[in-house]
């Protein structure tokens, strides 16, 4: 590649110039400058393929890099009409909310844009508790829903939270506990009613006094691909609806034809008050998205500067949504995520004959999560030997992460994967794998 002065952009000068200029941020020794992306597959600046096993950071490429219909809308977009004052309409943003009111959870809806999913999450807090005039949120344990001071507050990964000296506590966010049915915390078993029980308790027996919203993901992506019991799932819903306390719902992963269904929340039929959105809608593009029950919303709310941001209901970025929508629509991608979702899971649950470390295989349709771990009756994570693991992927050509303890596997290929794509993927999955199997032996 010749960069603007002719001078000849070399991998080693790119790596070196990122070090200097860059501000990162998880930053680690391996550094790799990416020059192109198409489908599943990314090119780095020494001409090495990858294939993305998790979309992008875990969704922006759910239609593939550079989705020729995404890069067509936005570019068609960006020479129409990119950007407009903020308090102004335009068509792409009136014609995205419409199409997401039409297939919200929620039932009818009112959808504010901004440039990414924390930032949505702010904004669905800041309006539960403006709606129901209260300021207390309860999250979860192990929850994940950004990395703003206040999302950062309502997390529940400790590792993340505490990165800021004294930890990050919201006065009036509270985490209660999850059901989680691998390493649950409140019994030895997987029942999901005791923490049904904490939460009830917590609202009712004075431990919150001014509940505006219950904030959960149905999957903990990030937390490690914990999958909420759908009957506890339900039973908060009502326990919200009950006491008139808001849900809010983060879809930023699950959302939009990734878990096999449109929405997580369909997977056990529940309504909540209000979705947050982000990644896979942008197709690449910032993103994020509040969407809340049309009802919910009045005059007084809208004309309030409840949440401002330069880019709030911008044109572009609702081009790349509704494009994004367009070719979930033709691929038929639900359908495609649960067949290859299923695909994945009998393969890595086959591999679970092989590799001991397999201690779970999780997660509806194409977002699925392998638990590894030094033992299967202990569970202990096996985290050390997965940081090593993330280098041979990376040897091979797999772009993949560990979430949870740094332990659980992800593999969330884009849903316009070829079969082909998906069966290499696999096979290089299974490589990681079998690294870190050899690695958990030689030391224990
Ligand atoms: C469940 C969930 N919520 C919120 C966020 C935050 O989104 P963003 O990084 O776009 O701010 C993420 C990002 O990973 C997420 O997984």
């Amino acid at each position: 590649m010749i960069n603007e002065d002719g001078a000849l952009m070399d991998a080693q000068s790119l790596r070196t110039r990122a070090d200097r200029y860059v501000l990162g941020a998880l930053r680690r020794e391996r550094r790799v400058v990416f020059t192109k992306g198409s489908g599943s597959r990314l090119w780095d600046a020494e001409g090495r393929e990858y294939l993305d096993a998790v979309s992008g950071t875990n969704g922006p490429a759910m239609v593939g890099h550079a989705n020729p219909h995404v890069v067509a809308a936005v570019s068609a977009q960006m020479a129409e009409l990119p950007s407009t004052f903020l308090i102004h309409d335009s068509v792409p943003v009136i014609r995205f909310a419409e199409r997401i009111s039409e297939i919200s959870p929620t039932g009818p809806a009112k959808t504010f844009l901004c440039p990414g999913g924390g930032e949505a999450v702010e904004a669905a807090v800041k309006l539960a508790m403006r709606i129901t005039g209260r300021n207390e949120v309860i999250s979860l344990q192990g929850a994940y829903h950004g990395m703003s001071l206040a999302t950062m507050s309502l997390g529940g990964l400790p590792a993340l939270r505490e990165w800021v000296p004294g930890g990050m506590r919201w006065p009036s966010f509270q985490q209660a506990p999850a059901p989680d049915p691998y390493r649950p915390v409140l019994v030895s078993d997987a029942d999901w009613r005791p923490a049904a029980a904490a939460l009830r308790a917590a609202l009712d027996a004075g431990t919150y006094h001014q509940v505006a919203a219950v904030i959960l993901e149905i999957v903990q992506g990030p937390g490690g691909h914990v999958e909420l019991p759908g009957d506890y799932v339900r039973e908060v819903a009502d326990i919200c609806r009950e006491r008139g306390v808001l849900l809010i719902v983060d879809e930023v992963q699950t959302g939009l034809a990734r878990c096999g269904a449109l929405w997580a929340c369909d997977l056990h039929g529940i309504r909540p008050d209000i979705v947050v959105i982000g990644k896979a809608f942008g197709g690449g593009t910032p993103f994020g998205a509040v969407i809340v029950r049309a009802d919910l919303i009045n005059d007084e709310i809208e004309a309030s500067p409840w949440h401002i941001l330069t880019f709030m209901n911008q044109p572009l970025q609702a081009a790349a949504g509704n494009a994004v929508l367009d070719v979930v629509e033709t691929d038929q991608l639900v359908d495609r995520a649960v067949e290859l979702g299923e695909r994945a899971r009998a393969r890595f649950r086959e591999m679970a004959k092989t590799y001991e470390v397999i201690g779970d295989v999780r997660g509806p349709g194409l977002f699925v999560g392998v638990d590894l771990v030094t033992d299967r009756s202990t569970r202990e994570p096996a985290s050390d030997a997965c940081t090593q693991a993330w280098e041979h992927a990376m040897d091979i050509g797999l772009i993949t992460w560990f979430g949870g303890s740094g332990n659980v596997l992800k593999f969330k290929p884009p849903l316009t994967s070829t079969d082909e794509e998906i069966e290499r993927m696999l096979e290089r999955a299974e490589a990681v794998i079998a690294f870190v199997e050899t690695h958990v032996r030689a030391s224990s």
